[in-house]
């Protein structure tokens, strides 16, 4: 791989490449799981972020992990889609129940199961967001959006945000700004227009002060809206993966914009709707409203791929086109899972739990910080934190080579997160985490901090 190529992906992601994670694994697989890596490695293609593979998982279980040779890891990364944790006996029973019962829907026809779902999810909704088509993944569910934001508005063009991830088919890496998935792929979607995230940590330019430059941005989305005039759709995390945590203000300038030039507003909630920000849903914690909201992964209960593009009642208009069409659209399995899985929210109060126990730990992040010259800046919302590491808090220098090594050495400690853009360790555990589990977590991270201080000194 070109040098400059792969020293742009390791800004995203943690690359499966690299130097360290060789390292980790010379120290730390053995011979057995070597060899079941190399029989993965001989049947799955290569790609980035994944295959070849860090390790062999042998279980799962609430919000922990387990690998082959037995060693556990608190999973703060789980692709999140374990909001109520990995083997939820209360989904898994729904699910053994449903297959006995009716294990799948043929098109044309309907089920109890999946109805009830919908109504549950419209139940939960804000506003009007009461319509909906499920989808196997969280990428064909965008795609529905985009589609179906072209039917409403007879337009075709989309404003996205440089760096975001919204799936990984080409229509939506066309609308995501990452290298690692758009390079060298050839031609994209047209009219997906991108803008600067408003993320204030990370200005590439030096103007205006930091709180005023997300507003920038969100004027600088009316102004191309106002230009092209015929945007289809504004598409974006409500608040990014990253996490960047955007104002109130941001999002309202961004919908006012909208309603003025006709844009639809969609919000991609896949990876944090159903709690995990202290709230159902994300945008919920910014007052504003999208006319599509897209939600997926934990949908699922953790066990079943699902998501969800809930729309505005009033943009049901395509009935003359088919938007969706995936095989299992109408799935009893993921509808009994997804039921499950809401309920258990529910009943836990995981919301909630997620909210308090966020706050604690948003705390115990800033504190550290104030010890450790190494972060330069913690932000998150609930069970949604990023820790970011610099080499220098005034340049605000990118530490990429010691993020990896503090994400492998809290690897050993029994901690697994991952990077984004190089250098944030990215903290998204399970819902059902205990503030004990927390502590030991973020005291891990912060002894692999130190060494890799030590080291540095
Ligand atoms: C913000 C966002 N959108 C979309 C997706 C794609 O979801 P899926 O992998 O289910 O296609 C992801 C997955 O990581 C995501 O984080």
């Amino acid at each position: 791989m070109p040098e400059k190529m792969s020293s742009q992906l390791k800004l995203e992601g943690d690359i499966n490449i690299s130097e360290k994670r060789k390292q980790w694994q010379d120290e730390n697989i053995g011979k057995e799981t070597a060899e079941i890596l190399d029989e993965d490695s001989r049947y799955f293609i290569k790609q980035s972020l994944s295959s070849p593979c860090l390790n062999v998982l042998k279980s799962a279980k609430g919000a922990w992990i387990e690998d082959y040779e037995g060693r556990k890891y608190l999973d703060f990364h789980g692709n999140n889609v374990h909001q109520v944790g990995f083997g939820n006996q209360d989904v898994i029973n729904a699910v053994k129940k449903q297959l006995n019962e009716l294990s799948f829907c043929t098109r044309r026809y309907t089920n109890k199961i999946v109805i009830e779902f919908a109504k549950k999810i419209a139940s939960l909704t804000p506003g009007n967001l009461n319509k909906m088509l499920f989808a196997p993944g969280g990428a064909e569910a965008n795609s529905i959006a985009i589609k179906l934001a072209r039917i409403v508005t007879g337009r075709y063009k989309t404003i996205s945000m440089w760096d975001s991830f919204h799936g990984a088919t080409l229509d939506t890496i066309s609308i995501g700004g990452e290298a690692v998935f758009r390079k060298g792929i050839g031609p994209l979607s047209s009219g997906t227009e991108h803008v600067p995230p408003p993320d204030i940590h990370r200005r590439f330019m030096d103007i205006g002060k930091p709180e005023e430059w997300e507003i920038l941005w969100a004027k600088y989305i009316e102004y191309i809206l106002e230009k092209e005039g015929d945007i289809a759709a504004v598409i974006s995390e409500p608040m990014r993966s990253t996490p960047y945590v955007p104002s109130k203000e941001y999002w309202q300038i961004v919908r006012k914009a909208c309603d003025k030039y006709g844009a639809l507003l969609i919000f991609d909630e896949i990876p944090h709707a159903l709690g995990r920000t202290g709230q159902w849903f994300t945008c919920q914690n910014f007052d504003v409203t999208p006319d599509i909201l897209v939600i997926g992964k934990g949908l699922g209960g953790g066990v079943f791929p699902i998501a969800a593009v809930i729309a505005d009642e009033k943009l049901d208009v395509a009935g003359h086109i088919a938007l969706g069409h995936f095989t299992h659209e109408k799935s009893t399995l993921g509808a009994a899972a997804g039921l499950a899985a809401i309920n258990y929210i529910e009943k836990n109060k995981l919301v909630e739990h997620s909210r308090i126990l966020g706050e604690y730990s948003l705390k115990k992040a800033n504190e550290m910080m104030e010890r450790h010259p190494l972060i330069g800046a913690v932000r998150g919302i609930g069970l949604f934190i990023g820790i970011e590491l610099v080499k220098n808090r005034e340049t605000r220098e990118i530490a990429a080579e010691e993020a990896e090594e503090v994400m492998y050495r809290s690897l050993s400690k029994g901690v697994s997160f991952k990077l984004t853009m190089g250098n944030i360790l990215t903290l998204t555990p399970s819902l059902v985490i205990t503030k004990k589990e927390m502590d030991f977590a973020l005291n891990a991270i912060e002894e692999a901090i130190t060494e890799v201080e030590n080291k540095m000194a």
